[in-house]
């Protein structure tokens, strides 16, 4: 059994780090930080701590709810959401950078458009360090704030059949997301066309280490019989070209009301969200349309993440 301070001092990088027990912990904190937010509480528990929120991409859920959730326990925040108006812009290496903000705050939320980024950073940083996503990598206080969602909405977090739809292969929430769900033993049918499907090793490792079913698929409607739909769009920053981009938008999955009127089951709709096309207004509505609720959610969790890993 893990003590309740597993996660005080330590880095949260990837969910692939995390297990089973020590996700079911942050859920039952981010309940009691729901509720608190919910009886308007005041809180203080990280009251004298900074966090810095280094953004080397654009964002507006993750770093502004990673921001709320600071200011609500209490604590300050620094940061930039444009490197270009950092010394980065001038040549500054992310190893610099991260050494110096070390010494100006007590955790380092960092986003930034390379894989890989979050593990070198860590390397730099003498203050724990949040991957708030890495490139085409991972996104675990996304994945988790997922997870949050589902148990909210589906009173369970396990045996579900969730069906995640579109960029796959670039959408690192789609990624996180499927690690998190393997985990708590749910069946994945990835909806993708082909050249941006889940890569073969991240479905083979879900496949033997978790045992759990997988389907891979091109068509929207292998999504029917799913409980949970995760669409998130389709990821233009990482095409090569507007060209290549153009080519696969055209084509994109749309969540509409016709679709949902033949789905077999009461599925959710997901979405990390920014939505551009694949999620039809229509349906913003209908009570199966979870994506806003979703995002509100990223407020407790990362309030319980802040919480654990800066306070015992
Ligand atoms: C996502 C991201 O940045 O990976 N946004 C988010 O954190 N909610 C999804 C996206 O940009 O499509």
């Amino acid at each position: 059994m893990d003590s309740k301070d597993w996660l005080y001092g330590k880095n949260l990088l990837s969910i692939k780090d995390i297990t089973k027990p020590q996700i079911n912990s942050i859920l039952n904190e981010s309940e009691v930080m729901l509720d608190s937010l919910k009886k308007k509480s005041k809180l203080s528990y990280l009251q004298n701590m900074i966090m810095a929120t280094l953004f080397f991409e654009p964002s507006t859920r993750t770093r502004l709810s990673f921001e709320s959730a600071m200011q609500r326990l209490g604590g300050g925040v620094i940061g930039f959401s444009d490197s270009d108006t950092s010394s980065i812009a001038k040549g500054e290496s992310l190893a610099d950078t991260i050494e110096v903000v070390s010494s100006y705050a007590d955790i380092i939320v960092l986003r930034h458009p390379q894989m890989g980024a979050a593990e070198e950073a860590r390397e730099h940083s003498r203050v724990p360090l949040i991957n708030a996503g890495d490139g085409a990598g991972q996104h675990p206080t996304q994945a988790l704030l997922d997870l949050f969602t589902i148990k909210v909405e589906k009173k369970r977090i396990t045996d579900l059949n969730v069906a995640i739809i579109g960029d796959l292969k670039n959408a690192r929430t789609s990624r996180s997301l499927a690690y998190i769900l393997a985990l708590f033993g749910n069946d994945i049918t990835f909806i993708a066309p082909k050249a941006l499907q889940m890569p073969k090793e991240v479905s083979s490792e879900l496949v033997k280490e978790y045992g759990i079913k997988i389907k891979a698929s091109e068509s929207l409607d292998d999504a029917l019989d799913a409980d949970v739909i995760y669409i998130p769009r389709i990821q233009k920053e990482r095409f090569a070209s507007e060209e290549e981009y153009q080519r696969y938008a055209a084509n994109y999955y749309t969540i509409n009301k016709k679709f949902l009127s033949r789905a077999k089951k009461d599925p959710i709709i997901m979405s990390p969200l920014p939505r551009i096309t694949e999620i039809s207004r229509e349906i913003d509505g209908m009570k199966n349309s979870v994506y806003f609720k979703q995002a509100s959610y990223g407020v407790p969790v990362r309030m319980a993440i802040l919480k654990m890993i800066l306070s015992k």
